[in-house]
């Protein structure tokens, strides 16, 4: 039973961005539960605030500030009926301008980014010491600071409240940063270099999560095939090998992992792929663009070729593998040939789905340096006619699953009475007739059709 203490104060976070900034808001609210914190789904009802930010592209990073406007009514709201509201910059955003935001927006208390999580309750002690000072004397308690030590061994594990909440499936960070500098992106700069927790820290944060009910982890990372933690031996381990030991939690059903860079697609992993039935065949694998010219300008460090010899090798020992991609539209000097690269990649690979981008130049990245913009309305045109393309395939590859049967871990009932709905080994949303009973565990269901973005099935007798 979760307790509820009269004098408990109420927290509200709100996410922005990739699963590992879902991850990490978890962490923020169990590193906060032990000091009378509990979440509330209002904003307005609550005594803190928390904008866990994402700083990936422009648009990104202007809905802090947005928001910080909005959050600034509700604090006058709340202290005209003599209450009071804390204000917190989480994340991407915070890491890259923390100065900036203090300036810009004086209603925030605290500016800090990523790696200073573990060090939250005591930032947040300081921002209350500050509470009634007099406004002019107020300083934002700021903690941009990569610090040597290692942050996830200062944060409780994901644990089983959370678990409840999040039900059958849970995010599992496993590393995090990034070394390769592809030029357009600020995950090196926000997210610093690239850091693997330990194995036996994974195992045991992965058995908790089981022990709590969790049927499905997706361990995360920026570069989550480049993990190299280290074992208790010292040895260094790799996500392959990583792959087959999380196998042998009983009770842990499916494993996925994100995101990839084509260069960490090692033999280990593939070998893990032909032989762990857990780890499930849907691969996010981006390429970005099918343009070699592109892909150098990018600093992505492979060719197309190099690419597609990857994907054959994953086909070759899973040949089911599906395959999700993020692209970006308009990077600088990117001519209509370049596109059409693109384009002619995307047929080649045929994608499960993909997320595409319009290239926004963010500011420190070796790519904001350079000429050759492309002109908005060419990126609007190109967005476009590369969707058009990823929604066919998207639609053909559910088109290919009907009258398959696919196992299905069912999570929760459906949207009308006496449907339950779940996923797929390929993530594809899947709805059927069934009692709620069916909820927690995986079914074979036969795929008898498709809607918009889901299957639809039928429970077929075991
Ligand atoms: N502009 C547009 N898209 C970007 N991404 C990363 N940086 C940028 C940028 N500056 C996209 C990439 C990456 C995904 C997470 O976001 O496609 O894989
Ligand atoms: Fe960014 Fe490239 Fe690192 Fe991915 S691999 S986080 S796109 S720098």
């Amino acid at each position: 039973m979760i307790e509820t203490r009269a004098n408990s104060k109420k927290l509200f976070i709100k996410t922005y961005g990739c699963q590992m900034n879902v991850y990490d808001s978890d962490r923020m609210m169990d590193a906060l539960a032990p000091h009378g914190y509990e979440t509330t789904l209002d904003m307005a009802q609550a005594d803190l605030v928390l904008l866990n930010t994402c700083h990936i592209r422009e648009k990104a990073s202007e809905k802090v500030f947005s928001e910080l406007g909005r959050l600034r009514e509700l604090q006058d709201e709340r202290r005209a009926l003599g209450g009071d509201m804390m204000i917190g910059v989480a994340g991407c955003v915070a890491q890259a301008e923390g100065e900036e935001i203090a300036r810009r927006a004086p209603v925030v208390d605290m500016v800090f980014g990523p790696q200073a999580y573990h060090r939250l309750p005591d930032m947040l002690a300081r921002a209350e010491a500050q509470r009634h000072l007099h406004p002019s004397l107020k300083r934002a308690v700021v903690d941009t600071d990569f610090p040597e030590e290692d942050k996830f061994e200062h944060l409780p594990a994901a644990k089983k409240e959370v678990t409840i909440k999040r039900g059958l499936t849970a995010f599992l960070t496993v590393q995090e940063g990034c070394d390769k500098f592809c030029s357009f992106c600020v995950v090196p700069y926000t997210r610093g270099a690239e850091v693997s927790r330990p194995v036996a820290q994974v195992i045991a944060e992965a058995r908790g999560l089981v022990e709590a009910g969790v049927k499905e982890i997706t361990l995360l990372g920026q570069n989550v095939n480049a993990y190299h933690g280290v074992d208790d031996k010292g040895r260094t381990v790799g996500l392959g090998a990583l792959a087959y030991l999380l196998a042998e939690i009983g009770g842990l059903e499916r494993l996925r992992y994100t995101t990839s860079h084509p260069r960490d697609m090692d033999d280990a992993l593939m070998a893990a792929h032909r032989d762990l039935d857990i780890l499930m065949p849907y691969l996010h694998l981006p390429v970005q663009s099918g343009s070699d010219s592109i892909l150098k300008a990018m600093n992505r460090r492979h060719t197309a070729a190099e690419y597609l010899d990857v994907i054959e090798r994953i086909k070759t020992v899973r040949p089911d593998m599906a395959l999700s991609g993020d692209f970006i539209v308009g990077f600088p000097g990117e001519t209509d040939q370049d596109f059409e690269d693109t384009l002619k990649i995307i047929a080649d690979v045929g994608y499960a789905s993909a997320y595409s981008f319009k290239y926004s130049t963010r500011p420190g990245t070796p790519g904001a340096t350079l000429g050759d913009q492309v002109a908005e309305e060419v990126k609007t045109e190109r967005l476009h006619r590369l969707q058009e393309l990823v929604n066919t395939q998207t639609t053909a590859f559910h088109q290919s699953c009907v009258g398959k049967t696919l196992p299905v871990l069912i999570e929760r009932p459906g949207r009308q009475a006496g449907q339950v709905g779940g996923r797929s080994p390929y993530l594809q949303a899947v709805h059927l007739e069934g009692s709620a009973e069916l909820i927690g565990a995986i079914h074979p269901v036969e795929i008898i059709g498709t809607s918009t973005n889901s299957l639809v099935g039928r429970l077929k007798a075991a």
